[in-house]
C-alpha cells in the first residue's frame, strides 16, 4: 500500500456478522458485538493514516425485516457504540455524521445521534458517516421529493436539477464519492448501499466475514484499489 496516495473515502458493507456467529455457535448477535469492535478497530486505523472519509453500513431500510429481538440488538450495540465515543470524543477527534431518516429509531438512540454529529461536528480528524435506516433508493425518492416540493413552491426549476445539484439533497451533500467500496462476507453485491455515489467506484470483495476483517485486510483492499486504471468512462 501506497501511502502517498490513499484514498480520501472509503465505504464498508460490514457484511458478515451473523455467518461468524454462526460458524462459532454463537447467537447471531454476538457476530454484530465483534462487528461494532472491528468497526471501532478500522474507524482508529483509518484516522491514523489519513483517510478524510469512511462511511459504513449499519442498518439498511430493509433491516427491519429483521427479527425484533435481532434489530434492539443492533440498537443497543450502536448506542453503546456511541456513548463511548462521546467519552473518547475529545481524544480521538472523530467527526461522525448519519446517512439516513432517524425518526423511526428508538428515540434516545435518535437523541444520542444528534447530539455525537452536533458535539463532534468541530473535530478535524476523520469523519465517520454511519448509515443507520439508510437505503440508496430511499435517498433519491427523498431527494426528488424535496426537489419536487421546491419546485412546487416556486423556489427551483425544473431544469436545474443537474447532477450536482442532485448531489446537494443526498445525505452526502458536499463529500467526495468513496473512491473505494469494501465488501466482506464473501457476497458481490451494493444491497442499496451508495447508489449514486459509487457509480465509479472501486469495489474490493473480501472473502473474510467483517468480524475478522483487520487492519491488514485495509492495506490489502487499498493496495488492490491503487493498482487499478481508473477511467471514468474515458480511455
Ligand atoms: C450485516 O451482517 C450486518 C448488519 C446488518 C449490522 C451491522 C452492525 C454492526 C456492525 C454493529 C453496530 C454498528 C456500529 C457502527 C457500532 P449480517 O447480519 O447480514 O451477516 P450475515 O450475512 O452473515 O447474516
Amino acid at each position: 500500500m501506497d501511502f502517498s496516495r490513499l484514498p480520501r473515502h472509503i465505504a464498508v458493507i460490514m457484511d458478515g456478522n451473523g455467518r461468524w456467529a454462526k460458524a462459532r455457535g454463537l447467537p447471531r448477535t454476538a457476530g454484530h458485538a465483534a462487528g461494532a469492535e472491528t468497526f471501532r478497530t478500522i474507524a482508529t486505523y483509518c484516522r491514523e493514516i489519513g483517510i478524510e472519509y469512511l462511511t459504513v453500513y449499519a442498518f439498511s431500510t430493509e433491516n427491519w425485516k429483521r427479527p425484533a429481538q435481532e434489530v434492539s440488538a443492533i440498537m443497543g450495540l450502536l448506542k453503546k457504540y456511541l456513548l463511548e465515543a462521546v467519552r473518547d470524543m475529545e481524544k480521538e477527534k472523530v467527526r461522525f455524521v448519519f446517512f439516513g431518516d432517524l425518526t423511526p429509531l428508538p428515540p434516545e438512540l435518535r437523541e444520542l445521534c444528534r447530539a455525537v454529529q452536533r458535539d463532534s461536528a468541530g473535530f478535524e480528524g476523520c469523519q465517520v458517516n454511519i448509515c443507520i435506516n439508510y437505503g440508496g433508493r430511499d435517498e433519491l425518492v427523498r431527494a426528488a421529493q424535496i426537489f419536487a416540493a421546491e419546485c412546487a413552491a416556486g423556489k427551483r426549476e425544473p431544469e436545474e436539477l443537474t447532477e450536482k445539484a442532485l448531489s446537494g439533497y443526498l445525505w452526502s451533500t458536499g463529500l467526495p464519492d468513496p473512491e473505494l467500496v469494501i465488501r466482506p462476507g464473501g457476497e458481490k453485491r451494493i444491497s442499496n448501499f451508495l447508489l449514486w455515489q459509487s457509480a465509479y467506484s472501486e469495489f474490493y470483495f473480501a472473502d473474510v466475514n467483517w468480524p475478522d476483517f483487520s487492519k491488514e485486510e485495509l492495506r490489502r483492499a487499498i493496495a488492490a484499489y491503487q493498482s487499478r486504471s481508473r477511467r471514468f468512462g474515458g480511455i
